[in-house]
């Protein structure tokens, strides 16, 4: 497999640059760069009692469709508990303090897609062990988005090809970071970070390697799902329900995801959250797609 190279230069926070552009992630290179790290200065802390993390969480699970996904108060309790054991070291908690004042729907986004992936995972991973521990912190999934310019980012037109490039930049730029502050290149969570835009069929980017991780797959469903259902500058008005999970029903037909996590996810859509092995899919298509979408579109430079 070859090595991936930096598309765009991969920089901290606060602007110091960790990569240039055109940097082969080679084994050294990512040795190299967890050896610069000061991470054992870092310090680590629960995300819930970071900033407004938790009251922010708690208003977010009442927008709907959410406010049905996390209808089951039993069940939300049980996914608190793996939200309160999640502790980060510090610049990957200051990343959502960034998104927050600079780019509100990241940071909203972020914060629902690390909620709904451990939902789903509850569900479809009863007996996992490590769910309460480090595997399912999706919440810095998006953290790359830092090294993309904000206009890019907060563009409502539709982006042109070389836009979309330095977006599709911040999965690589994700895991340089993360292994950076980990100082780990193996870890899970910069390793989220990289592939949760790879899928099944090998489709995704950044190396159109077929995403065999469950966890990262879970993820993965939950990022396309928040993304169509909740407005973005560019598509002020919004996939409805049923569009959303029609769109992402379509995908699974392709291969793109798998059956499991969108019957999963149809399933805590039901108020009576039935178990997501009776989920039978409806082929017929009822729901609403927003006019003048411009999802996924890109045009010309
Ligand atoms: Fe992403
Ligand atoms: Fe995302």
């Amino acid at each position: 497999m070859t090595n991936i190279i930096t598309e765009y230069p991969v920089k901290t926070v606060d602007g110091f640059e960790l990569l240039p552009e055109g940097t082969e992630l080679t084994v050294e290179t990512l040795l190299e760069l967890s050896s610069r790290s000061p991470s054992e200065f870092y310090e680590i802390l629960p995300l819930m009692d970071y900033g407004n993390v938790r009251q922010d969480s708690l208003i977010f699970i009442k927008y709907p469709p959410y406010n049905i996904v996390f209808s089951d108060l039993e069940q939300n309790q049980d996914i608190l508990e793996v939200l309160e054991s999640a502790k980060l070291t510090l610049p990957v908690l200051e990343s959502l303090a960034y998104f927050k004042q600079n780019d509100f729907q990241t940071y909203r986004h972020s914060l629902m897609v690390f909620l709904l992936s451990v939902l789903l995972a509850k569900i479809l991973l009863p007996d996992h062990k490590n769910l309460s521990t480090n595997t399912i912190i999706s919440v810095s999934h998006d953290i790359g988005k830092i090294c993309v310019p904000l206009e890019i980012l907060k563009k409502s037109t539709p982006l042109t090809k070389s836009e979309h490039k330095y977006i599709q930049h911040h999965a690589v730029a994700g895991y340089v970071l993360l292994s950076y502050y980990f100082k780990d290149h193996e870890n899970f969570i910069a390793k989220i970070a990289r592939d949760h835009h790879e899928r099944k069929d090998k489709s995704g980017y950044p190396r159109g390697i077929e995403q065999s991780d469950k966890i990262i797959e879970i993820i993965a469903v939950a990022d396309i799902y928040d993304a169509l259902i909740m407005p973005r500058l560019y598509r002020p008005i919004v996939y409805d329900n049923r569009a959303a999970l029609e769109e992402i029903t379509q995908m699974a037909e392709r291969g793109t995801i798998g059956w499991d996590v969108l019957k999963a996810l149809i399933a805590q859509n039901r108020m009576d959250k039935p178990s997501y092995h009776e989920i039978s899919i409806s082929k017929e298509r009822r729901g609403v797609k927003p006019k003048g979408n411009s999802w996924g579109k890109i045009c010309d430079d």
